[in-house]
């Protein structure tokens, strides 16, 4: 079976990263694939939020989940913590993954900067929960931006220690050897990972304290144009080949988004604009921008006018979520040895 598993956290401000990275690669997936997008509620309480912030980031989110192009008949679309079985692997998982592990992590020396002994445990287990959320469905395949790659290793890792050390367990009860699936991360298209519109050293995100770094996936019109025509650049005209594109990283993200709203490649953008300078080139990607994101804002306003509805979507995907997820764990209670 082909199973798709992705997850965005409710925290902050939703951008074109998440877009281009994740959301509008999970639209296509729903023709080939049975797709579950989660809102990971539990994930977002690593670091400190705002109770009625969470509450309506969850239903942002889900708004932009629908905005976007998922149907919620096709796949299904809740929040995390309605589904206990989530924290209940993740316990599991957090006594077969080791320390070490978790301590590589890049992401968690990030966030946790110098400050590593005053961050929530939940921070440093985050990988845990994330293997559970895949690995409760038995995902083969996860769409996500670059940045998440290390924590999906860390999740194969989780699954192979997990069928060894149960490795008897598992026989003995009758069940596949592979009982995790080994799964395959799709990080794919030109803007796996989209930068800072101020500094294409550093990646679009949540965080950033700049609210020109990034396009909101709420900004309207005049906003996302705006934010495209300031956009940091060098002096040069675009190149007519991708090596040209070598040491700047500005030009290089501005083609790399322009690429994955036209569905094109970087090349292809290439062989259009090469040659031409930002006095062309940024126009007509602020254009390409506002024809796919105003519209989509729209959308996400509409739905927001309407919480009962987002979160009648959101109960009856967990609803649907439910039986796989303790399909699942039935067989982990019995595996490790759980009487009942
Ligand atoms: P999160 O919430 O930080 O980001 C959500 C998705 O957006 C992608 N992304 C980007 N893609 C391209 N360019 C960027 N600048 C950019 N910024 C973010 C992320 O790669 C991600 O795909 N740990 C995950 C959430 C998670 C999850 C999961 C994902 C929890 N459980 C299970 C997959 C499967 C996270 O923090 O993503």
């Amino acid at each position: 079976t082909n199973r798709v598993f992705s997850g965005i956290q409710p925290s902050g401000d939703l951008h074109l990263g998440n877009y281009l990275g994740a959301i509008r690669r999970f639209v296509p997936l729903q023709d080939t694939h049975e797709c579950i997008y989660c809102v990971v509620d539990m994930h977002a309480i690593t670091v400190w939020q705002e109770p009625e912030e969470l509450r309506r980031a969850t239903r942002e989110l889900t708004a932009a989940y629908l905005a976007a192009g998922i149907d919620p008949k096709r796949a299904i679309i809740f929040n995390q913590s309605r589904v206990y079985q989530h924290a209940e692997l993740a316990w599991v998982f957090n006594c077969v993954a080791r320390i070490g592990w978790m301590n590589r992590m890049t992401q968690f020396k990030d966030k946790a900067g110098k400050n590593s002994e005053n961050v929530s445990l939940g921070l440093l287990a985050y990988p845990s929960l994330m293997a559970a959320d895949i690995l409760l469905y038995k995902a083969t395949h996860v769409p996500v931006g670059d940045d998440q790659k290390q924590h999906l290793e860390l999740t194969r890792d989780i699954a192979a220690k997990f069928n060894n050390d149960y490795g008897d367990s598992i026989e003995a009860n009758g069940l596949d050897r592979e009982f995790f699936p080994i799964t395959e991360p799709l990080i794919t298209g030109p803007a796996t990972l989209v930068k800072s519109l101020r500094d294409g050293s550093k990646k679009m995100s949540k965080s950033d304290p700049s609210d020109q770094s990034r396009i909101s996936l709420l900004d309207d019109a005049d906003a996302i144009a705006k934010k495209i025509k300031r956009a940091t650049t060098d002096p040069e005209p675009l190149p007519p080949e991708i090596e040209g594109l070598k040491g700047r990283a500005e030009a290089d993200n501005l083609v790399a988004i322009y690429a994955a709203l036209a569905d094109k490649t970087k090349p292809e953008v290439l062989a259009e604009f090469g040659g031409k300078g930002w006095g062309v080139f940024k126009p007509a990607l602020a254009d390409l921008a506002v024809s796919t994101l105003a519209p989509m804002a729209g959308e996400m306003r509409r739905l927001l006018g309407d919480p009962a509805t987002i979160d009648s979507i959101l109960a009856e995907g967990a609803e649907r979520a439910r039986p796989l997820a303790e399909e699942t764990m039935r067989d982990v209670r019995r595996i490790v040895g759980f009487v009942g």
